[in-house]
């Protein structure tokens, strides 16, 4: 991608897919909108995550976080790139561009491409979606 040369076409697509297939095997028969995210880890490997949603609402965790959560618990340590799919091409919620913030590089600087049920919507970034972020460098005394 022209903002990131280091990530191949081939990534964008690869990420892409996994996310849309993901979304098929998301729990919301609740809300039934169903999310599906796959993200790029720095160990080369490619987490995916649903929502899973709860009979007590609250409980509900999104499909960005529990992409985080497994690759966390498999390792992987810094999100790269990330795609997220949906029906209508939604962004990810607040609260999961501030989970996704504590895996990324301190800059954000991650693609985020936005997928709807046709495909390929655009391509942002974790920096332009969470400005101003709040993170672990604010914690560390001089
Ligand atoms: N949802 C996600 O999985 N990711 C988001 O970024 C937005 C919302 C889920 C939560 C809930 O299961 C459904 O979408 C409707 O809010």
């Amino acid at each position: 991608m022209s903002d990131h040369p280091q990530l191949s076409i081939e990534t964008r697509d690869r990420l892409i897919a996994e996310a849309c297939a993901a979304r098929s095997r998301a729990y919301a028969p609740y809300s039934r909108f169903t999310v599906g995210a796959a993200l790029l880890a720095d160990d080369g490997r490619v987490y995916t995550g649903v929502n899973i949603e709860n009979a007590s609402y609250g409980m509900t965790v999104c499909a960005e976080r529990n992409a985080i959560g497994t690759m966390v618990n498999e390792g992987g340590q810094r999100v790269v790139a990330l795609a997220v799919c949906t029906a209508n091409g939604v962004t990810p919620c607040g609260a999961c561009r501030q989970v996704l913030s504590e895996f990324a590089p301190d800059d954000n600087d991650v693609p985020v491409w936005i997928v709807d049920g046709q495909g390929y919507v655009r391509e942002t970034t974790l920096a332009a979606l969470l400005p101003d972020d709040f993170g672990a460098r604010h914690l560390r005394r001089g």
